[in-house]
């Protein structure tokens, strides 16, 4: 595995290179993170990973600070999976141009995270249009457990990049929580909280199905929860996959959520 520091680096180790899978991440990584990477070394000829904690997409100083870092074990996971390249550029190699996103989202896709974490989407499309430019893959690997984040990307990445979007499956523990880099940041007693609700949200969605009044079933479900484990929501929204368009049928749609436990704040879909 070549460890690539700086753009330099990266032109040098990356001039002939074809066929390349990149998977693109903030670090911290568990086993989410490890089912992309494998994918891209089963579909491609080389893969690169990248660890950036990308400052712009952070709409709050202080989780950016606080978002976990754990680089000396990320290096040994990736050693052993054998990946090709690890970039773990600099902000200033990809802000060398300015800062500030060109990214502007229309205003139907202003909902779930986009509405409350103001920005947080403009970075994260600017980054991956930084990073793929310099790149310049062929595959490029996103957890469904991000949605929207996938969903958007596929929307606001130029088609005459000719990048191909690969959407890969959450990956869940045994008691079906998403692998996130934020469950590190969950004492243990939150992280059962965390897995009981996760277990009550999948028992909702099956709920759904067979219910006629699917909003009133959610907004029941949502006291519910906030009652039994003090939390809060930012949304739980019944939403078709394929727009986003808020839904009342349980067919081509999934229900989107996030919440805090204390100040830790998670996301999922079901
Ligand atoms: P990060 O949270 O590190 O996630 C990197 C990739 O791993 C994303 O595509 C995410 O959807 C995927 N992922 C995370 N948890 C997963 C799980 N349990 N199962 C499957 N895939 C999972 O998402 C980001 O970083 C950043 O926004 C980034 C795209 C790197 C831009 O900065």
């Amino acid at each position: 595995m070549k460890i690539l520091l700086t753009n330099n680096d990266l032109n040098e180790a990356l001039y002939d290179v074809s066929n390349l899978g990149f998977v693109p991440t903030m670090g911290s990584l568990h086993k989410g993170h490890i089912s992309l990477i494998k994918k891209s070394l089963k579909e491609c000829k080389r893969t690169i990973v990248s660890i950036f904690v990308n400052p712009t997409q952070f709409n709050n100083k202080n989780d950016f600070i606080n978002y976990p870092r754990s680089n000396n074990k990320d290096l040994l996971i990736l050693k052993k999976l054998k990946i090709d390249f690890l970039y773990m550029p600099r902000v200033k190699d990809i802000y060398y141009l300015k800062r500030k996103s060109s990214i502007k989202l229309r205003e139907k896709d202003k909902i779930l995270c986009a509405k409350v974490r103001k920005g947080h989407f403009e970075g994260v499309i600017d980054v991956i249009k930084r990073l793929t430019k310099l790149i310049k893959p062929y595959k490029v690997y996103f957890g469904e457990k991000d949605f929207q984040q996938l969903y958007l990307i596929k929307k606001y990445i130029p088609k005459k990049r000719d990048i191909k979007i690969i959407s890969c499956k959450t990956i869940r523990d045994n008691n079906k929580l998403a692998f996130s880099s934020r469950n590190k940041l969950l004492s243990k007693n939150e992280l059962i909280k965390a897995r009981k609700i996760t277990k009550q949200l999948f028992l909702l969605k099956k709920r759904l199905s067979k219910s006629k009044n699917i909003n009133q079933l959610i907004f029941k479900k949502k006291n519910e929860l906030i009652n039994l484990f003090n939390i809060r929501f930012d949304y739980i929204e019944l939403r078709n996959i394929f727009n986003l368009r808020t839904s009342n049928k349980v067919k081509n749609s999934k229900l989107f959520i996030a919440y805090y436990i204390n100040k830790v704040r998670l996301i999922d879909n079901f």
